[in-house]
């Protein structure tokens, strides 16, 4: 299978650290992948022209139509982000509206998806996991796991051997 995962982390932190981890075990499992940061990409706010309604393509030249057609060529997306208020960050939102051309040209649709969140506490799991859901169901891409990691500090995963079992748990759970 081809997985690319997505992270939605402004810095070097947990989840680019997790979904490092959970591509690093799916290879070992045979599987190819891809590692697409967010921070390092241009990645705009979406205008609200809504052009891509009629178009099926946005009308801003920036890094989204690279990562779009990287995510219409792999089978799994891995969506990571850290929890900001019970919902993605804002870099994962401004790539969650871009998407909207998806919505009308269905590129997206049928593909699988499993979602990664990092958080320092452990409470409103579920609304957090709401606002992906929201995306995914309009797009219809399916959610096939989803997975809570609890860290703060922006090595907190690194050092937490637990957390790193439950990812390695994750995947082998996913993929077999
Ligand atoms: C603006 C902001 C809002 C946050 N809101 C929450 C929150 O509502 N719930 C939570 O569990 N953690 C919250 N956090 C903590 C981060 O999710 C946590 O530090 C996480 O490890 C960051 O992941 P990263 O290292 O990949 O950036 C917030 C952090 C920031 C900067």
């Amino acid at each position: 299978m081809n997985i690319i995962a997505i992270c939605g982390s402004p810095r070097r932190g947990n989840t680019e650290f997790a979904l490092k981890k959970l591509l690093t075990k799916a290879g070992e499992l045979g599987h190819k992948t891809e590692l697409i940061l967010l921070r390092e990409k241009k990645v705009e706010h979406c205008r609200g022209c809504l052009s891509c309604d009629d178009t099926g393509k946005c009308p801003i030249l920036d890094d989204m139509n690279s990562i779009t057609e990287k995510m219409v060529a792999n089978d799994l997306i891995v969506f990571g982000s850290p929890n900001y208020f019970n919902n993605v960050s804002g870099l994962m939102k401004d790539f969650f509206d871009r998407l909207n051309p998806a919505y009308g040209n269905k590129k997206l649709d049928g593909k699988k998806a499993v979602v990664l969140f990092v958080g320092d506490e452990v409470r409103n799991i579920d609304k957090a996991l709401v606002v992906v859901e929201s995306l995914t169901n309009s797009l219809g891409i399916s959610i096939i796991g989803d997975l809570y990691l609890n860290a703060k500090d922006a090595q907190g995963l690194e050092n937490d051997p637990e957390s790193v079992k439950k990812i390695d748990d994750f995947v082998v759970s996913i993929l077999s």
